[in-house]
């Protein structure tokens, strides 16, 4: 296992605009070695140029990023195959790159690319020969086999059906506990973000901003798919969510009484963001106070 590293990532009032476009305003927030943070919010709002940001792929014009992992690797939102590379070439660039010998890294490609599910067949074919799918699986599995500090995934799992997804899930979670590695991800699949992530940072559009913070203390590995639906169903539930989304406001289910809400995340609060009952494992963090007193006065920050 790797030494624990307290590498982090950290992007302060990052603000950025394309022409006289004002896409980003604000932003401000850390990943910590061994966090997963899911980045979520509608589409259009900014996420892949925040990321392309945070990644140095983009230069700053407002604002901080300060990348203090030793490696980075970046899955992009299309697969960006190179098409004269077979899959099994393509999953070891970042080697090559590297200076690792051929066979060597052929090696460390194909087990990687096996355990995401793709066949030995699949490896010597052409991009335009895979699915969209096990195209999606040869750009996550690039990334990977880098085995980076820091690992920048934009909408990685969008492409890939659901049982697939479940594995890769499990996948990326040891990866992550194995390697202590910080993973920050886009996704437009909230169940997906209540999954994988310790922490999910909302995002508003036009501007590009972060409007709230949820954190999950429950360990990843141990929520079953009862935990996922419920805290889902939570988050779907709060006023920044449902705005941000475009989503109206939620109307309570006919006769639900509060011993079936418990642990539901409904508005109120007399700072600005959401309330959490006492059975929830999501704690919300509203940036319009910066720190928020919930669960029996226990208090996080952004
Ligand atoms: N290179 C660019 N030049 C000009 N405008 C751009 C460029 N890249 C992105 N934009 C604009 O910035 C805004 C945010 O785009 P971005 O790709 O970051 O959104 P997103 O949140 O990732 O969306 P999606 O969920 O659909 O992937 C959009 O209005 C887009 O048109
Ligand atoms: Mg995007």
């Amino acid at each position: 296992m790797n030494p624990v590293s307290r590498a982090e990532l950290r992007v302060h009032g990052l603000s950025h605009a394309f022409a006289r476009d004002e896409v980003l305003s604000g932003i401000h927030f850390r990943v910590r070695a061994g966090e997963v943070v899911a980045l979520v919010g509608p589409s259009g709002c900014g996420k892949t140029t925040l990321l392309h940001l945070a990644a140095g792929l983009l230069t700053v014009q407002e604002g901080r990023v300060d990348n203090g992992f030793a490696s980075t690797a970046f899955m992009f939102q299309q697969p960006r195959l190179l098409p004269w590379k077979t899959a099994l070439d393509n999953v070891a660039l970042g080697l090559k790159a590297g200076g690792m010998k051929r066979a060597e890294r052929h090696f460390r490609a194909r087990e990687l690319a096996l355990r995401l599910g793709l066949a030995h067949r699949d490896l010597d074919k052409f991009p335009h020969q895979l699915s969209g799918g096990m195209q999606s699986r040869v750009a996550l599995a690039r990334a990977l086999v880098l085995a980076p500090e820091l690992l920048l995934l934009d909408e990685p799992f969008s492409a890939l059906d659901v049982g697939l997804k479940e594995e890769l899930y499990r996948l990326l979670l040891d990866h992550q506990a194995e390697r202590g590695m910080g993973v920050l991800m886009i996704t437009h699949d909230l169940m997906e973000a209540v999954r994988l992530s310790d922490a999910i940072l909302v995002m508003a559009p036009e501007p590009g901003r972060i409007v709230c913070r949820f954190e999950l203390d429950h360990p990843p590995a141990r929520r079953g798919d009862a935990w996922v639906y419920r805290h889902t169903a939570e988050l779907l539930q709060t006023p920044e969510v449902r705005a941000s989304f475009g989503l109206p406001a939620a109307v309570e289910a006919e006769g639900t009484g509060p011993a079936q809400r418990d642990g539901v995340l409904r508005p109120g609060g007399s700072q600005g963001g959401g309330r959490v009952e006492p059975l929830s494992g999501l704690r919300l963090v509203s940036p319009a106070s910066g720190l928020v007193a919930v669960q029996g006065g226990k208090r996080c920050g952004a």
